[in-house]
This record gives C-alpha cells, structure tokens and sequence, in this order.
C-alpha cells in the first residue's frame, strides 16, 4: 500500500544521511550511488559490537573514497585495516571519531553508531567524541610540552581531575599503562619532543588514554618507527586490547598478523573481506585479497 512504502522511504532516508547536518543542500543518499556489485565477503559483524558502522559513503568532492562500507567494531578487539594506499583505509578510520569534519570537501553519509549511538548526532560533541575515541597518528605528535602536561592535556580539558594529585594519579597511571613510566618518571617536567620516536608515540598512547577512550584508533602507529620501538608498541597493543577496541591501519601485513584477532581488506574504497586473520591470511575468500596478500599487488 502507497503509504507503508512512503512511511519506509522516510526510515531509510533518516537513517542513512547523518552529516553533515550543516549542509543540506548537498546530502546525497546511497541509492544514488550504489554499486551493488561490491559485496563484502566474510563476516562484517562481531560478537560484541562496540561499534557499528552502516553503509559509509565518504566523498572528497568528486572522489568517492569509501563506498557503502558496513562493519562493527567490537569491544577488546584488535582489527587491522589492510590494502594497498589510497584504498581509503585512513579516511574510514577518521569517520569513526568523525576527524573527517575538519576536511571541508569531505562529506559522509551512512550510520555509525558507539554503544548504540549515533556518533554524527547534532547532540553528540565531536571534541567529547573524540576523547571516546581516540586517535594516535603515523608521526608521533606530542605537543610542545613536558612530558606531564601532555599526557595532563585530555584530562584537564575534560575536567577529569578534582585535584592534583587525582590529576598525578591518571599521569603516572596512563603512562604506566602506555609502558613509558619507567622510562620518564624522573623526568617529568622535560618536553615530550625530547624523547625518541618510540617513546614519543608511547607519550601518544598515554595521553589517548589519559581520557579512558572505549575505542583506539591507529593509523601506521609503526611507520616511524625501528624494528625495537615497533615490537614495544605491538606489545601494547596487544595489552591495550584487553580494555579497549583498537581499530589499526598497517601497511605490515606480518604486524596485522601479529596484533589483530580480525583482519578487514579494502580496495578502492570497497571493503572486499572481512574475517578472522588467520583465515583471511591463510585461506582468503575473494581473489582481490588473495593477490593482495601474495604480494601479486599493493
Ligand atoms: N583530504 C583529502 N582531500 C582529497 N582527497 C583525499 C583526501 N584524503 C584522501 N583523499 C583521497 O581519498 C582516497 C583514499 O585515501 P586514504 O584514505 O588516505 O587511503 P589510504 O589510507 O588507504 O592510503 C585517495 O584517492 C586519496 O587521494
Ligand atoms: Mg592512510
């Protein structure tokens, strides 16, 4: 009957354009542009969703960078996002702590939800957002500060801290939980761009999780790194795991082996296979994937 299909058109509308709100005008659904000949194979869901993201579209003006991606996040899981550069790997991860904001020709369509809700909501702060979801960049990125105040900056912001010494407490705590304290607890006061590059993004992690994100995002947390900082920051990672979500990109298929428990492989914007890394390693669904991680491309 005409009006349950008109009442079920307006549904999928709300649901499906969520930002951004400001610009109307320029909203575009996935009906008209799907390509329904990208199916993900594998499994895109988890067990305990942390997060939920449905049908994302993200378009760099013309450039349709990530198209209708579906995939949950769940909670204390590792998940490596593969594929070869430029498939859209970056861009996908900043929509889930909504970093695609500051771009101005970047526009998002789709639904992506944390515990259930919609993180593109006109309520939901991006900044208080971004705390939940934390990001830690390529190149480490401490900013020109002592080690303290860094990893203070989150909690001070947010008003974390009622004293001092709470604000000491989650200090020494979330760099003792970033594996650094040892290393600086004499040294404080001393700038955080002092330190090597692997102690810097291990200042990252600390200041990530001064904040007690649900989620972390990594995006090639490695690149800068040598082979000894590397295996520390794998190391935490897998430690992190067991209190929060991580979502990582890397361009190491033997570190995505190494840290994540499910594997994700995009290719010019489509997600082609999710699942469990060891199957997808070892015995990949779609060709695309297979050539990829046989080295026949990336
Ligand atoms: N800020 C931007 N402005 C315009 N195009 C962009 C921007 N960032 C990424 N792109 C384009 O979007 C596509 C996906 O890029 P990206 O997400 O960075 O891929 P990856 O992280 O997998 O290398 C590429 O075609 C890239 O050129
Ligand atoms: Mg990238």
């Amino acid at each position: 009957m005409a009006m349950t299909e008109i009442s079920t058109f307006d549904d999928q509308q709300a649901e499906i354009v969520t930002a951004p709100r400001d610009q109307p005008d320029t909203e575009v659904t996935k009906h008209e542009f799907a390509e329904p000949d990208a199916k993900t194979v594998g499994d895109v869901r988890s067990k305990n969703p942390r997060m939920i993201a449905s049908d994302v579209n993200v378009w760099y003006g013309d450039i349709h960078a990530i198209k209708n991606v579906t995939l949950e996040i769940g909670s204390n899981e590792v998940i490596a996002l593969i594929g070869p550069s430029g498939c859209g790997k970056s861009t996908f991860l900043r929509c889930l702590n909504r970093m695609n904001d500051s771009i101005d020709v970047a526009r998002v369509t789709g639904d992506i939800s944390l515990d259930g809700q919609n993180i593109y909501s006109k309520e939901l702060d991006p900044v208080a957002l971004r705390a939940r979801v934390g990001m830690v960049f390529q190149k480490p990125n401490p900013f020109p500060k002592s080690i303290y105040d860094n990893v203070a900056y989150g909690p001070r912001i947010h008003g974390l801290a009622a004293n001092r010494a709470e604000l000491d407490d989650i200090v020494h705590r979330s760099l003792d939980r970033a594996g650094l304290l040892k290393e600086v607890r004499d040294r404080l006061d001393e700038p955080g761009t002092g330190l090597s590059g692997g102690q810097q993004q291990r200042l990252c992690i600390a200041r990530t999780i001064a904040v007690n994100p649900e989620v972390i995002l990594m995006d090639e947390p490695c690149s800068a790194l040598d082979p000894i900082a590397t295996a520390r920051i794998e190391d935490l990672i897998d430690e992190l795991s067991s209190k929060y979500a991580i979502v990582i990109v890397t361009h190491s298929m033997q570190q995505a082996a190494r840290v994540s428990q499910r594997v994700a492989y995009f290719h010019l914007g489509d997600l082609i296979e999710v699942d469990e890394t060891d199957r997808v390693f070892t015995n990949p669904r779609h060709k695309l994937t297979e050539d990829y991680i046989t080295g026949r491309f990336g």
